[in-house]
């Protein structure tokens, strides 16, 4: 089973998908936590590469070939391996925040970013995915005080388009795509994903 978080910066995303990681093992699943862009040592140096700034412009179609190039580290030498052995892989974030980044925010062709997908993926796809949302006043008050990086420090425009490309994404996948009220408690949130995920492992999905 391959499950995927995503959402806005602030969503509580990342928390969810650690409290997730805990319960399965509590309950005596073999699953690995990871993330993206990262999960392997040179998928997490193209992270560093990514997220830090530079001096130099950062081009937007070399933001997203990056972003690929990472996935496809991601999904040949973590990912593919970890299900193929019968594991559960959990990833903060995957092929969705591509689109949801570079393509609702950034502007760049949803149809090139599927087709990039596609290819970086292998086509490996979540069997579930939760997309944790927030008002982008929301999430941006909860990452105030801590360091910014390169996305981070995009403007609330940016952010709003994105959590626009996210609920426009999951309206398009309702199959795979559960939206969670993130300004609800963790604990609220966490037994919400639990019921689903409960519900799935008894049907053997
Ligand atoms: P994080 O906030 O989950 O650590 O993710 C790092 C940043 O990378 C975050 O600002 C979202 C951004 N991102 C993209 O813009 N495109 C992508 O494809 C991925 C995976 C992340």
């Amino acid at each position: 089973m391959f499950i995927t978080f995503e959402g806005i910066e602030g969503s509580g995303k990342t928390t969810q998908a650690r409290l997730l990681h805990e319960w399965l093992i509590d309950n005596g699943y073999e699953v690995i936590l990871t993330r993206e862009p990262g999960g392997t040592p040179a998928a997490e140096e193209l992270r560093k590469f990514i997220l830090s700034e530079r001096e130099e412009k950062f081009p937007e179609i070399a933001e997203l070939m990056l972003y690929m190039a990472a996935r496809s580290f991601h999904v040949q030498n973590l990912i593919k391996p970890v299900l193929g052995s019968g594991a559960i892989v959990i990833s903060d974030r995957f092929s969705d925040a591509t689109l949801a980044y570079q393509g609702y925010g950034r502007g760049l062709s949803l149809k090139e970013i599927k087709y990039l997908n596609n290819l970086a993926t292998e086509g490996v796809k979540p069997d579930i995915t939760y997309l944790i949302d927030v008002p982008v006043e929301i999430g941006m008050s909860r990452i105030k005080g801590r360091y910014h990086d390169r996305i981070e420090k995009e403007t609330l425009i940016f952010h709003e388009k994105v959590r626009k490309g996210y609920l426009k994404i999951a309206s398009e996948n309702p199959e795979r795509i559960i939206v969670i009220d993130g300004t609800k408690e963790t604990e609220e949130i966490f037994e919400e994903i639990k019921k689903t995920i409960e519900r799935r492992l008894k049907n053997g999905i």
